[in-house]
């Protein structure tokens, strides 16, 4: 079958479209037959910051259908519609056959297509564990979301929008009509605006830009302040008395069986920029690092 693997850290160059062998069921997986996967960040950080142990198949999100079940598995059926984000440090997702335990899968929403579905897991489950579990954000509140026209941001806007609190998203003037049909109360235009002089009255920041230094002196005192990629300097914020962390996602099908019965109910919708077959896995990635993805990225596989 074929798969992107990559046998050395440092360049997108070195990623490989191989011809490997199809993965071999054990009692506690499932086999699944690959129809999308979906793009993240750390795909192409991890090739090149060497996040993981080479050499490895790239990628953590899929979607697909169950072709054999282990002996040992019990939630699903051969034939299922199915999505996941897979073990974090092993990935693996970019291929035409994966298998995974099934803690790491849940069923597909039935009204997405298989390349809608591929772009859910990961940016969904960070979205919802950074604003429900990191920041216990409550109705009424008043959030700042980052980057809030990419993977991440437009389903933290939705999810944000869900519980009622008001939302200020961080967006380039292109993507202000697409922010505020998802959701968002208000626009800043990152282009136009200094974030220092914005309104100092936020209860809570969701932040996927490492901009804590600029954002945290704006949030309340008490508020709370959630990055998803750099740690935030405590000095500052204890400064500004504002509780502030930052936090690796991690793959829970329990949240996400949640998160496809919104998508399932019309509460939450995804929209994808571009895709690329698996053939051009490099050339997704290039597009991905360029870090302006309106929505999701998917390679198309089977
Ligand atoms: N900790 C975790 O578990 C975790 C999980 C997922 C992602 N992440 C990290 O979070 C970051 C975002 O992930 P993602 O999947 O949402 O990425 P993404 O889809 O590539 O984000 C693209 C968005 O970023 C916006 N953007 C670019 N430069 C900006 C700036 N200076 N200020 C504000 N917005 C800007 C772009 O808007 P414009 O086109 O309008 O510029 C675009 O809409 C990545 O660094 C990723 O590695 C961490």
């Amino acid at each position: 079958m074929k798969a992107v693997s990559i046998n050395e850290k440092g360049s997108l160059d070195n990623i490989r479209i191989e011809d490997v062998p199809k993965p071999i069921i054990t009692p506690n997986k499932l086999l699944i037959k690959v129809k999308a996967c979906g793009l993240n960040p750390v795909d192409w950080k991890g090739i090149e910051l060497g996040f993981f142990e080479m050499p490895y198949v790239l990628g953590t999100d899929i979607s697909g259908i169950v072709e054999e079940v282990g002996s040992e598995t019990s939630k699903f059926s051969i034939g299922d519609e199915v999505i996941g984000s897979l073990e974090w440090s092993k990935q693996g997702a970019f291929a035409e056959y994966i298998i995974s335990e099934e803690k790491y899968i849940s069923k597909k929403p039935i009204n997405l297509n298989f390349e809608e579905a591929a772009g859910v897991p990961l940016a969904s489950l960070t979205a919802w564990q950074g604003l429900f579990d990191k920041l216990e954000l409550k109705a009424g509140e008043k959030i700042l979301i980052q980057a809030a026209a990419g993977g991440v941001g437009l389903f933290a806007i939705q999810f944000a929008k869900m519980i009622g609190a008001h939302v200020v998203a961080v967006a380039s003037k292109k993507n202000e009509e697409l922010v505020k049909s998802f959701g968002a109360e208000e626009v800043i235009d990152y282009t136009q605006v200094d974030l220092k002089t914005i309104a100092n009255d936020f209860d809570a920041v969701f932040d996927s830009m490492a901009t804590a230094p600029l954002l945290i002196p704006h949030i309340k005192h008490g508020g709370r302040y959630i990055s998803i990629t750099a740690k935030p300097d405590q000095e500052l914020a204890e400064k500004h008395g504002v509780k502030a962390s930052n936090f690796l996602f991690y793959s829970d099908p329990n949240q996400l069986d949640e998160i496809v019965g919104l998508i399932e109910k019309g509460k939450i919708k995804i929209i994808l920029d571009q895709l690329f077959p698996l053939d051009e896995a490099k050339n997704a990635l290039i597009f991905q690092k360029k870090g302006h993805s309106r929505g999701k990225n998917i390679l198309l596989v089977g």
